[in-house]
């Protein structure tokens, strides 16, 4: 097998339609010579039909990322699938209605605390699910939407992110001893289940479209994928708690 993953195994959270992250993720790596075992949260026959879309139908492992018991268990049925992992993917994300949409002031804690469960601590609780299986020159990878300033609807999600980002860079300090890597991908907006349920993300498609150097196509999410692929192969050996953007150049640009 050929390809930048050639003999690579990966787990890939986060498939839900064939617009996730995820899935282009998937599809790519498998196309660059991955094996690919996902894992699915929620509605999993979904997530099994979108799983049979892929180049090579791949197996789904049900993880809800919030849930000790499925982490937990998470390694040995990866094990029914795979003997090691050379690459985890988190491209999960999700806060209650009330953390979004310029509610900022008045989300509740209970909310605020669900968003950064599944949106920030979870970043670790993938990485250290899967550290068993993982050896020197393992990478985990994550998605976020730029956290260094504060954006009309994100509201909480940002805050998350924001955690989401100091998380990787103390995954990356905590496990380059091990020689296993963690970097993010910084996406410009894509629209998928995640971005419709954020209210106003509309206002982020026209800034996008207006200001990105490069242009952004807003339902081509093959270039974040790239960069995840990139970032798990051997091209990155001495990269860590690195974020690449991939927006278009959006971040570079004043307004
Ligand atoms: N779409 C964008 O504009 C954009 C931009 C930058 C970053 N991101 C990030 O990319 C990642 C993937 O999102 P997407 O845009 O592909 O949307 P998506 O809706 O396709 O994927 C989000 C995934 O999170 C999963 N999820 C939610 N709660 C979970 C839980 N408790 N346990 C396990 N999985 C859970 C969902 O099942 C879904 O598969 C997210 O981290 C998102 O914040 C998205």
């Amino acid at each position: 097998m050929s390809g930048l993953l050639a003999g690579k195994r990966l787990l890939v959270t986060g498939v839900i339609t064939d617009a996730s992250i995820a899935f282009s993720v998937a599809k790519l790596a498998q196309e660059n010579g991955a094996q690919v075992v996902l894992t699915g949260y929620g509605r999993l026959s979904l997530v099994e039909r979108i799983a049979k879309r892929l180049p090579e139908p791949a197996p789904v492992i049900e993880l809800d990322v919030t849930n000790p018991e499925q982490l937990a268990g998470l390694g040995d049925k990866v094990r029914e699938h795979v003997d090691g992992l050379d690459g985890v993917v988190h491209s999960i994300g999700f806060a209650p209605q009330s953390c979004l949409g310029g509610g900022f002031l008045d989300a509740s804690w209970e909310d605020v605390a669900t968003a950064l469960h599944v949106s920030t601590y979870s970043y670790k609780s993938l990485a250290v699910a899967a550290l068993p299986l993982m050896s020197p020159g393992g990478a985990v990878v994550g998605l976020t939407f730029d956290a260094t300033q504060a954006w009309p609807v994100y509201d909480w999600m940002g805050v998350a992110k924001a955690g989401l980002e100091s998380a990787s860079r103390y995954l990356a300090l905590h496990l380059g001893k091990q020689g296993i890597r963690s970097n993010l991908v910084s996406a410009g907006p894509l629209r998928t289940m995640a971005a419709k349920s954020i209210p106003g993300f509309e206002q982020f498609e026209d800034a996008w479209s207006e200001r990105a150097p490069l242009g952004w196509n807003l339902t081509d999410q093959e270039p974040a994928a790239r960069a995840c692929l990139a970032l798990l192969s051997d091209w990155f050996p001495a990269t860590t708690g690195e974020i690449v953007h991939v927006d278009g150049g959006y971040h570079a640009i004043g307004a």
